[in-house]
C-alpha cells in the first residue's frame, strides 16, 4: 500500500480530521524541515501532514527548506505527496474561491536551492515533461468528482519568486506565457519530489484575481477569508482520497 504525505501552504497549518499520532522531524542532509511531521490518521488511514511555511512562524516562500521537506517525507517511506497551494487566479475560470489541480508548472522563482543533484556519479537530468504524476492527479479529480467539489482539472501554475505579489504587467506577461494561476511555492517542490522519486500532484486554492484583473486592492484579509472557507473543501477532498487511494 502506498503512503501518502501532505504539504499544506497558507491557509491549512493543520489538517482538519488528522488524529496525530506521532511527530518527526528527521535530520536531513539539507537541514531543517518547516515543522515537524504530523503522523496521524485521516479517516482510518495514516497520512503524514507537514506545514510548509512551519507554523507558528512564517517562513517565505523563497526561504522554504523545499530539499530538506521533501527529503524528509521520502524518509518517512512517503512514496506520493498531495501539496496545498494558496494562488491567485489568471485565467477566465480562475476566479476567487475555485479549487484547481495543475496538469504544467512554469518556474520564475530564482535563487532558490532547486534541486539535490550536487554532483557525483549520475547527473539528474530527470524528465519533468510533465511535472505532476498522472496517476494521482487523475485520483485527485476522481475524488472530486465523488464528492460533488466544483474544480477545475487543468491549468498551468505559474510559481513565483515572491514573498511580494506581482505587477500588473508581470500577470499579463504570465497569461501571454498561459498561466492560469499564480503561486510562490509550487517551485522546487515538485521538481525535488521527481528528483527522489516521488509521485507529486498539486491542489491549488485560487484566493484572490491576481495583480490587476480584480477589482478590489489585494489584501491577506481577504486571501484569508476565501481560503478558510476552500480549506474546508480540500480538507474533504483529501478524506476521499485517503478513502479510495490509500485505505489499507
Ligand atoms: N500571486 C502569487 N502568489 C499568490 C497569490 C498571487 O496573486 N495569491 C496567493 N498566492
Amino acid at each position: 500500500m502506498k503512503q501518502l504525505g501532505i504539504i499544506g501552504g497558507t491557509g491549512m497549518d493543520q489538517l482538519e480530521g488528522l488524529e496525530i499520532v506521532a511527530e518527526h522531524a528527521p535530520e536531513t542532509p539539507y537541514g531543517e524541515i518547516s515543522r515537524p511531521i504530523q503522523e496521524g490518521r485521516l479517516n482510518g488511514t495514516r497520512v503524514y501532514f507537514l506545514h510548509r511555511h512551519g507554523s507558528p512562524q512564517a517562513i517565505a516562500p523563497h526561504r522554504v527548506n523545499y530539499r530538506a521537506n521533501v527529503w524528509a517525507m521520502q524518509s518517512l517511506q512517503v512514496d506520493e505527496i498531495v501539496a496545498i497551494n494558496a494562488v491567485g487566479g489568471i485565467g477566465a475560470a480562475m476566479h476567487p474561491g475555485a479549487l484547481v489541480i495543475p496538469d504544467q508548472i512554469i518556474d520564475y522563482t530564482w535563487g532558490r536551492q532547486h534541486t539535490v543533484d550536487e554532483g557525483g556519479s549520475a547527473l539528474m537530468h530527470i524528465d519533468f515533461t510533465e511535472p505532476y504524476d498522472g496517476s494521482l492527479r487523475l485520483a485527485l479529480i476522481e475524488a472530486a468528482v465523488g464528492q460533488g467539489i466544483v474544480h477545475q482539472p487543468s491549468a498551468v501554475h505559474g510559481v513565483t519568486q515572491g514573498p511580494r505579489l506581482e505587477t500588473a504587467a508581470e500577470v499579463q506577461r504570465m497569461a501571454r506565457d498561459g498561466c492560469d494561476v499564480v503561486g510562490m511555492t509550487g517551485m522546487p517542490e515538485a521538481a525535488i519530489a521527481r528528483e527522489l522519486g516521488l509521485a507529486y500532484a498539486s491542489v491549488c486554492m485560487v484566493v484572490n484575481a491576481a495583480a490587476g484583473l480584480g477589482d478590489v486592492p489585494l489584501s491577506l484579509a481577504m486571501m484569508h477569508e476565501i481560503l478558510q472557507r476552500e480549506a474546508a473543501v480540500v480538507g474533504d477532498l483529501l478524506q476521499e482520497l485517503v478513502r479510495s487511494r490509500y485505505r489499507a
